[in-house]
């Protein structure tokens, strides 16, 4: 039985194109069947749009700190779609272990460094500051622990003299966008 897909996006969306492109296969196993952003200026909105993909903006504002009613209001914007994995692709709001728990199993994340290192934020500038010779990215499943579930996959990319975080987030993208779809696909399909 083919998928169904949710993937969530706060930003450009150049991940869920790439999942979204690569889930056009017809051999993949799963489709991409709904783009949710918890702000409508995403703009990886229009970019779904565009590809016939359903989208759907749950902003999370007016909840103001009720992370319970956002993620209630999550969970009705999903429910029409009867889907089965949700893929975090940019996804930049921490869910409570209320929804993690409905979808354990069934989540995934890319994050922007090679886990366990780096969980959080600013991981570019983080490994250029530590001295590292690699960074790199990670699709992991999603757990309570932030960027903490098991990893299924990850490319490493070196870091050079003169590195920024911007020149090393560039590297880490091209990677992100090969090894998600890459993953998702075998995750489907094991
Ligand atoms: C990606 O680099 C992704 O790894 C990162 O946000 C970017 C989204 O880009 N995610 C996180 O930092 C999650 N903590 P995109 O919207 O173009 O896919």
């Amino acid at each position: 039985m083919t998928k169904r897909v949710a993937i969530f996006i706060s930003g450009g969306g150049s991940n869920m194109v790439a999942l979204a492109r690569a889930m056009q296969a017809p051999d993949f196993g799963a489709k991409p069947v709904l783009v949710l952003a918890n702000n409508a200026h995403a703009g990886g909105l229009a970019k779904a749009a565009a590809m016939g993909i359903h989208t759907a903006v749950v902003d999370h504002r007016p909840f103001k700190g009720d992370r319970e009613a956002f993620e209630k209001a999550l969970l009705a914007a999903l429910a029409p779609h009867d889907i089965d994995i949700i893929c975090l692709a940019g996804f930049m709001r921490v869910l409570t272990p209320v929804f993690i728990d409905r979808w354990q199993g069934r989540m995934l994340n890319i994050h922007p460094s090679l886990l366990p290192k780096y969980k959080g934020l600013h991981t570019h500038k983080r490994a250029i500051d530590a001295g590292d010779s690699h960074g790199g990215c990670s699709v992991h499943e999603v757990t309570s622990e932030l960027d903490g579930g098991p990893v299924l996959l990850q490319a490493r990319v070196p870091i050079e003299a003169g590195e920024t975080p911007e020149t090393l987030a560039a590297k880490v993208l091209i990677e992100e966008h090969r090894i998600y779809p890459e993953a998702l696909r075998r995750f489907v399909n094991t």
